[in-house]
């Protein structure tokens, strides 16, 4: 058995965190050798149907879950975090300009980053799921001096997912023989899911695809406006997905990324791929010993350019914005 890891979730009373934190506890997302210990954040509203969601982990009788803390105090909630989840965020409501949503996600990013800063674990890793999620990571991380900034991640990795089931249900290749597919950019409408170098089973997967108008007209938009699609057919956002996806990536930062494969997250950009240093962004990675790199020197045409550019683009306008309301300082 390892040591058992602190875990912080923010929102836990969420509809995302009612998928993910029962997996948590199974083993999941750490791996059935690894005890945890939950620490549950969310605002003082919703404190009591915390209380509610901590009964029920507590009815799992998990044999990994060692304690469930609660707090409403970010101060208190993230102490010795080894590994912090920022689900809650403030939703965009009726009548709500975007700088509206922004300067009410810094403000919550602004205190966050700070508290992990002063108490979490000096080995915390850092994902932000609650959106703008990159924009949400950037804020948390500019508020954070003492953190290495490549422990703050936004999450991705469901659009990833959304890509690899979309080429599956394409080809009728099985999703375990898919390797290297990549996002890049912002967890938005404008992502770039990129098939160029993506395999099945070892080959290039664009050789299993016979109409090219497939990739540009069905493939990118549909992954794209995937959360929109589920929030149609379902009435309700992604939840279970977003949560799966979650756990997918803690899993791979800290146990390593399958040989020969890689993953996308977003991470603050070392100026790879002409993405301005600092940005977080997401790109394909690899990850070992509890560590990721930016999957280097892959070639890519004029197309993929153009389309990194442009969710880059915004990314940057995100990021002035929150600079220009004061939540980050300019690098
Ligand atoms: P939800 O509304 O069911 O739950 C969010 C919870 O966060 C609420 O219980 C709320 O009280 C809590 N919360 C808000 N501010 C907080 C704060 N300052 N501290 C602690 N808790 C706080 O929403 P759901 O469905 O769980 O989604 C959460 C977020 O994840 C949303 O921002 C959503 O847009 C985002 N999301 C991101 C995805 C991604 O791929 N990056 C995919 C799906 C959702």
């Amino acid at each position: 058995r390892n040591a058992p890891v602190t875990v912080a979730v923010t929102g836990g009373a969420g509809q995302i965190a009612y998928g993910l934190l029962f997996r948590i506890a199974s083993g999941a997302m750490l791996g059935a050798d690894t005890p945890v210990r939950l620490r549950l954040l969310e605002i003082p509203a919703a404190v009591g149907s915390l209380e509610g969601v901590a009964m029920e982990l507590e009815d799992g009788a998990f044999p990994l879950l060692e304690s469930i803390d609660i707090s409403d105090d970010p101060w208190v909630g993230f102490a010795g975090a080894n590994i912090a989840v920022l689900v809650g965020a403030r939703p965009r409501t009726a009548g709500m300009e975007r700088s509206d949503l922004l300067a009410a996600n810094g403000t919550i990013f602004t205190e966050q980053g700070a508290a992990i800063n002063a108490s979490a674990a000096d080995d915390v890793k850092v994902l932000v799921v609650g959106n703008p999620a990159n924009t949400n990571a950037f804020i948390a991380m500019s508020n954070a001096p003492d953190v290495p900034a490549e422990r703050f991640t936004a999450m991705t990795r469901l659009d990833h997912n959304r890509a690899i089931a979309q080429l599956a249900k394409k080809t009728g290749a099985p999703a375990a023989d898919i390797a290297r597919i990549a996002i890049w950019g912002n967890h938005s409408a404008t992502q770039f899911p990129d098939l160029a170098h993506a395999t099945i089973d070892g080959r290039p997967a664009l050789d299993r695809i016979d109409d090219p108008a497939w990739l540009t007209d069905d493939f990118i938009p549909t992954v794209q406006q995937r959360g929109t699609a589920i929030i149609q057919a379902r009435g309700a956002s992604s939840a279970a997905s977003a949560a799966s996806a979650a756990l997918d990536h803690i899993h791979d930062w800290v146990r390593g990324t399958a040989e020969g494969d890689w993953v996308s997250m977003a991470v603050p950009s070392d100026g790879s791929y002409g993405v301005p240093e600092g940005l977080i962004s997401s790109f394909p990675v690899t990850c070992a010993n509890g560590t990721y790199t930016i999957v280097p020197d892959l070639p890519l045409d004029d197309f993929a350019r153009s389309r990194i550019e442009a969710t880059v683009a915004e990314l940057i306008q995100e990021r002035d914005a929150v600079i220009d309301l004061g939540f980050a300082k300019r690098a």
